[in-house]
């Protein structure tokens, strides 16, 4: 409250009730784009029931499955995955549960190369989601999965071991998918790629790799009843409200940060949500991310002294899983026993407090968003809660926050270069430029 006066904060919360207004009575821009608001009330426990029999029948007897996808076709699950895995459940015996890996969000071709090499000596499956089902990424490793899975198992059996998540009935994948008789699962037209998390695009990848998608899909429905108040009780309401004030007052920067270790492409999702939805007209929070206690030792400080333009967003995580003391050591010779006996997570608690007193005495703002612990109820509640503010915040900064036309100019650019027919003239003026 240094940072900001009560009547600007006043004034960001009115604004931000207002956009909650907008956006439950589907009145402003990206309208058409509003499925995710319901997602959470709309999935059925028979739809809940028939992705985690899909995910049995996937990964009976096989040992990895393959997750291909980018930007929104990738995050939600592999952030959740992460959040709620082993830390590591790549090395460990004896696994209940396949380990997910991911293709396709990047272009590298040792890493391709890698991952067939591990393919080549394990029983796998694969998941490929594409909503246009034309994204390039996605449908190069997808064509390069798929040719190795009908090498090593035939083309019909490779059928059983690849399920499509897609657009109902456009697009590229939807029609190879039907003509290669594929399982399929279809993404709403109404919900756009950041905000897919809670439909088969995150939720089939999730129960793959073994985790509670209902006690996911009930944290956020339960979120979503909270976010759906029209009072200054909403935490997504004021979530907005703050940041759009700190915004006003020059603070550009938001930097997610977490204090635990899993929760690493949780601030991924997030980047990408508030980046892509945010980001336009020349406007918008810049959204970063940091991971505590480890970037405190690059970071920390440029954070504590570095330029005042910036704020931070702690999620904040009560209880551990585990249970680990500092024992205590006879000799002491490295001087550790003041903590001997304190859990790990009171020191990591220590750090997080101590943190903040520096970092709002050096002027950077922190907004603190606390969960009890890291299960899927919690970051089903996360997900929402950071979706609804999102849409809330954007209405707020007077953009669309459902559409991403600037992730097009990229596109364009590499077609042209790789030769793609009908970008002739875009090469011919790539050229004019670089002459
Ligand atoms: O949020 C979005 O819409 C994007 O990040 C998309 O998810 C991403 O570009 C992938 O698109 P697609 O699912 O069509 O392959």
């Amino acid at each position: 409250m240094s940072f900001i006066s009560a009547a600007e904060l006043e004034a960001q919360q009115e604004k931000a009730l207002k956009a909650l207004d907008t956006l439950d009575s589907k009145s402003g821009k990206g309208n058409d784009f509003l499925g995710w608001i319901h997602l959470p009330d709309a999935i059925t426990p028979m739809e809940i029931l028939a992705l985690q029999t899909a995910a049995k029948k996937l990964t009976d007897g096989v040992e990895i499955v393959v997750v291909i996808g980018i930007g929104g076709s990738y995050l939600g699950a592999k952030s959740v995955i992460e959040a709620l895995s082993h830390s590591f459940a790549a090395l460990l015996p004896n696994r209940r549960h396949p380990l997910v890996l991911f293709a396709g969000q990047n272009i590298g071709e040792d890493y391709l190369c890698e991952l067939l090499e591990v393919l080549n000596a394990k029983s796998s499956a694969c998941i490929v989601i594409s909503k246009s089902g034309t994204t390039t990424e996605p449908a190069i490793a997808f064509r390069i999965i798929k040719k190795h899975m009908e090498e090593k198992y035939g083309k019909a059996a490779a059928k059983n071991r690849i399920a499509a998540i897609t657009d109902q009935s456009h697009g590229a994948l939807r029609t190879l998918a039907a003509q290669e008789g594929y399982s399929t699962f279809a993404i709403p037209g109404d919900v756009g790629g950041r905000f897919s998390v809670l439909t088969p695009v995150g939720l089939l990848p999730v129960a793959v790799a073994g985790f509670d998608i209902a006690a996911l899909v009930g944290g956020a429905a339960d979120m979503a009843k909270i976010t759906a108040e029209k009072s200054l009780n909403n935490p997504a309401v004021n979530y907005a409200a703050i940041r759009n004030a700190l915004y006003n007052k020059g603070k550009k920067i938001e930097i997610l940060v977490n204090y635990h270790p899993k929760m690493h492409y949780f601030t991924e999702w997030w980047k990408q949500l508030y980046g892509e939805s945010e980001g336009k007209e020349h406007k918008g929070i810049f959204p970063a991310g940091v991971d505590f206690t480890s970037d405190l030792h690059s970071m920390g400080q440029y954070l504590q002294e570095g330029e005042r333009g910036l704020f931070e967003t702690v999620l904040s995580i009560g209880n551990e899983n585990s249970h680990l003391e500092i024992p205590f050591d006879e000799q002491d010779l490295d001087q550790l026993n003041f903590i001997a006996g304190k859990r790990i997570s009171e020191c990591n608690k220590m750090a997080e407090l101590g943190t903040l007193l520096a970092h709002v005495d050096g002027g950077v703002p922190v907004i603190r968003i606390g969960i009890p612990q890291l299960d899927a109820y919690a970051i089903g509640g996360l997900l929402y809660f950071f979706e609804k503010a999102c849409g809330v915040s954007g209405y707020m900064l007077g953009v669309n926050p459902f559409d991403q036309p600037g992730v097009e100019a990229y596109k364009k650019n590499m077609f042209a270069l790789l030769g793609k027919p009908g970008y002739e003239e875009v090469l011919s003026r790539q050229c004019g430029q670089s002459m």
